[in-house]
């Protein structure tokens, strides 16, 4: 089994920060790059922020959280965070820009490096397919917010080896995570399960069945979910949730995972949930309509 000491997490958004934050925590030397400045910093705020907290609780120290900051570097390059253990991937939902990444990645990093996909429902196959290593592949899903969240889906591509796969559950157990052994189909577990249900949720407000407060009321407090379909889907951003329907409509040539049309249409817009503020609920103000 490799040893993993080093990380490179790549893409600093909403899960990126999140593994990153894990991994420091779990005493790795972490690589976050982003190719926007912008994200990285936010990024890295987000994760002060989350210590901090903990601080205040009294649950970690002012030096400790020093301590794991002087073992993240931030970088818009990808040539500078090559030369690590494990890749952890976790840019936008995009098959194309991830496979360009893979491509890219599989040039640049020494041989031995296993490549790790945050994917919600991207083939892990096909990612290895761009690549001269499919043996060392592998999906590894986090789930949102990651640092609370205590499940990683780990996705066995078609040629993942079994080293790989031990290491990365090795990985994710020092990461204090709960690991499910999935295999390779469109949005694996979670989201083939999970995401028709907010499809649907969506369909309900397409077709006036409800307005958005009602329809996650009813699964809030009549099927006991923590947060309602909408509410999640804003929380997880309407062009990810829309990424992972068409993947599942493609790779299963079935009907009863077309995307909503209203979903197509607040994407296109621009309304991607929380993260832009708008999308099942407005942010704007702090205050929520539906
Ligand atoms: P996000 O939109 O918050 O962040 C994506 C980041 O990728 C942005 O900071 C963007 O600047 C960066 N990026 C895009 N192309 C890049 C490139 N070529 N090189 C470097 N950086 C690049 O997205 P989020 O929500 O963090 O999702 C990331 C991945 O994690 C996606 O594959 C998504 O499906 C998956 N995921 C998302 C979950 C969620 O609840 N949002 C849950 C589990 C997995």
């Amino acid at each position: 089994m490799a040893d993993i000491k080093q990380i490179a997490v790549i893409g600093a958004g909403q899960m990126g920060n999140g593994i990153a934050e894990v991994s420091l925590s779990a005493g790795y030397s972490v690589y976050l790059m982003d190719q926007s400045k912008d994200m990285l910093d936010r990024g890295v705020a987000k994760i002060e922020h989350n210590w901090n907290k903990l601080i205040s609780k009294g649950r970690i120290t002012e030096q400790e959280k020093s301590t794991k900051l002087a073992n993240l570097i931030t970088t818009t390059t990808l040539e500078a965070v090559c030369d690590v253990d494990l890749v952890i991937e976790a840019v936008v939902e995009s098959k194309q820009i991830k496979e360009e990444l893979f491509a890219r990645l599989d040039a640049l990093a020494p041989s031995a490096t296993i490549l790790a996909s945050n994917t919600s429902s991207l083939p892990i196959t096909a990612l290895a397919a761009v690549t001269n290593r499919a043996d060392r592949v592998i999906g590894m899903h986090f789930m949102n917010p990651v640092p609370v969240m205590k499940l990683v889906e780990v996705i066995r591509g078609l040629g993942t080896s079994d080293e790989t796969y031990q290491t990365v559950l090795e990985v994710s157990k020092k990461l204090g995570k709960k690991s499910v052994e999935v295999n390779d189909f469109p949005g694996f577990i979670s989201n083939r399960i999970l995401m028709p249900m907010i499809n649907e949720a969506i369909y309900a407000v397409y077709e006036g069945v409800a307005n958005a407060e009602a329809i996650d009321d009813v699964m809030k407090l009549g099927m006991n979910h923590p947060m309602g379909p909408l509410e999640l889907a804003d929380f997880i951003g309407l062009d990810t949730c829309l990424s992972i329907m068409e993947t599942l409509y493609e790779g299963f040539a079935d009907s009863k995972y077309r995307p909503c049309p209203l979903l197509k249409k607040y994407v296109s817009a621009g309304w991607l949930g929380r993260k832009s503020n708008r999308g099942f609920y407005d942010y704007r103000s702090g205050n929520r309509w539906s």
